[in-house]
């Protein structure tokens, strides 16, 4: 059951338990208690055991994000998506193809999940779309933004995007659907391989509503207060 009061700031901030064990993960959301409420489950734990601590968490109160980005035949997605809304999952990514986002959307139906699109993935850039077969002079932002305005109208929930990218795609979804950004660091914090970072309190003034961060806070020293300063940091900018 959901414990989380509703409206509260915590549920701004996803955790990405960017960790190679479930046992490591357990270890990282008990050191941070009740400084969060919301975690993020990728590829790299969801095969290696993440459903289970997915169920636990979300057992425990806890919001869970599996972000799993699916693509597959209309009719795997939507028994994907209606395996996921069963386990109890708040949020899930698929890629922004028609097909796809139509499928999620009928797979999430009568559940509480929403359904998050990946548009472009941000390592691609207009080389890595022309060398997958997209006509030439194809943009990333103008697939962005294509793309964000066929999940608005198919249904679905939210978009991912990079911080820079969130006013312009606000602008195509309009105000009622999720906007959730990765790639925030905290003010002096290392960036690792995220060229375009910005600090929490940015994030939220570019339209944000949910932040992902995963390595300022799952390595640093004492994730709880790592996590903490983060929630300050929103709670700052969204007062
Ligand atoms: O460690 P860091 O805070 O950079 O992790 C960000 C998280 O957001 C990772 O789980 C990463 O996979 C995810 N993500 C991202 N950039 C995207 C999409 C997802 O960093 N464009």
């Amino acid at each position: 059951m959901d414990t989380t009061p509703a409206g509260d700031i915590r549920d701004k901030l996803i955790i990405g338990l960017d960790v190679p064990s479930v046992d490591e993960a357990r270890r990282i959301v008990g050191r941070i208690g009740d400084a969060a409420t919301f975690y993020k489950i990728g590829y790299q734990l969801a095969y290696a055991g993440g459903f289970d601590l997915a169920r636990d968490l979300i057992a425990d109160g806890k919001k869970v994000f599996l972000d799993l980005k699916l693509h597959d035949i209309g009719n795997t997605v939507e028994e994907g998506v209606r395996s996921v809304a069963r386990l109890g999952a708040t949020l899930l990514t698929v890629h922004a193809y028609p097909q796809t986002m139509r499928a999620a959307v009928a797979g999430k139906a009568g559940s509480p999940l929403k359904i998050l699109a990946v548009t472009v993935l941000t390592s691609y850039d207009e080389q890595d779309l022309l060398e997958a077969g997209y006509a030439p002079g194809t943009k990333p932002a103008d697939l962005v933004a294509r793309r964000a305005g066929q999940a608005r109208d198919l249904g679905v929930d939210g978009i991912v995007c990079a911080a820079p990218e969130a006013e312009r795609v606000r602008a195509v979804v309009g105000p009622d659907r999720l906007i959730v950004t990765p790639g925030i660091r905290p003010a002096g914090a290392d960036a690792g391989d995220q060229k375009r970072v910005v600090t929490p309190a940015e994030g939220i003034r570019l339209g944000a509503d949910h932040l992902v961060v995963a390595r300022p806070i799952v390595k640093a020293a004492d994730p709880r207060a790592a996590a903490e300063a983060i929630v300050n940091d929103i709670a700052q900018a969204a007062a």
